[in-house]
């Protein structure tokens, strides 16, 4: 089933979080066909799960922590994320890995923590405009996915990937859908390298300036099983077209 997930940000207070997901109810059509993600900031997953409680609509974090508890000042761990509802938690976005310097090592404890405490990371890569130019994409995106996996090779099914260019997010300048599919298939390569027997297990998901008016060139590649989208996701209207959009 493909998922078609939104990444908020640092962006809506509760009561700004509680009037787009009414709204968004509202017009979003009953689906069985594929996934509905919405990842917001930590203080609005509390009333985010209560709002989307029996939708199907799933609720996910944008980060985590891959201690249990304990003293990490500032920092949000995964059974609090599991029992107010979260399914789902972005890790190593690239705010994250550029702005917060994460690095793959960290990524990878992330991941761990994840599949030990059953929450499907949707974990994100992506070269920057430099590697791109200088022909390095699939090193990059290799590396960060190998280390990402390191120690727990067999458990490639259990994670979706989110291809994100760094260069085209927040720009309003997408990869081309050809230029994604070739990193798709290559991704698709690499997880089959790392665990054959889980082979098409991880979706591989498209990040990166997808507004309603792109959404169908990139859904309609196969190869293409779902979105992760920032800035068209904040409003209710124009991510529901984005839902609808294969
Ligand atoms: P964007 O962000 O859709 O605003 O480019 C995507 C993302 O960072 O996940």
């Amino acid at each position: 089933m493909r998922l078609i997930a939104a990444n908020w940000k640092m962006n809506k207070t509760v009561s700004e979080t509680e009037e787009y997901l009414r709204r968004f109810l509202e017009i979003l059509k009953p689906y069985e066909d594929r996934e509905v993600l919405i990842c917001p900031p930590f203080t609005s997953l509390y009333v985010a799960s209560r709002v989307l409680s029996g939708t199907g609509v799933r609720l996910g974090a944008q980060n985590c922590h891959y201690e249990r508890k304990g003293a990490f000042t500032g920092e949000v761990s995964l059974p609090m994320l599991k029992e107010i509802g979260c399914s789902y938690v972005i890790v190593g976005h690239s705010e994250r890995r550029h702005i917060f310097g994460e690095t793959d090592e960290l990524v990878n404890r992330k991941i761990i923590a994840c599949l030990e405490e059953g929450v499907r990371p949707i974990l994100c890569v992506g070269e920057k405009i430099e590697d791109r130019e200088a022909g390095m994409t699939f090193k990059v995106v290799e590396t960060q996915i190998r280390i990402a996996f390191s120690g727990v090779e067999g458990m490639t099914d259990r994670v979706d990937i989110a291809y994100e260019p760094v260069w085209a997010i927040g720009t309003g300048v997408p990869a081309s859908p050809e230029d994604a599919v070739e990193v798709h298939r290559f991704i698709r390569e690499v997880l089959r390298e790392i665990n054959p027997r889980a082979e098409g297990k991880t979706r591989i998901l498209y990040g990166g300036s997808v507004n309603p008016e792109n959404a169908p060139e990139f859904m309609k590649h196969g190869e293409i099983e779902g979105l992760l989208v920032g800035t068209a996701s904040l409003d209710p209207e124009s991510f529901a077209k984005i839902v609808d959009s294969f």
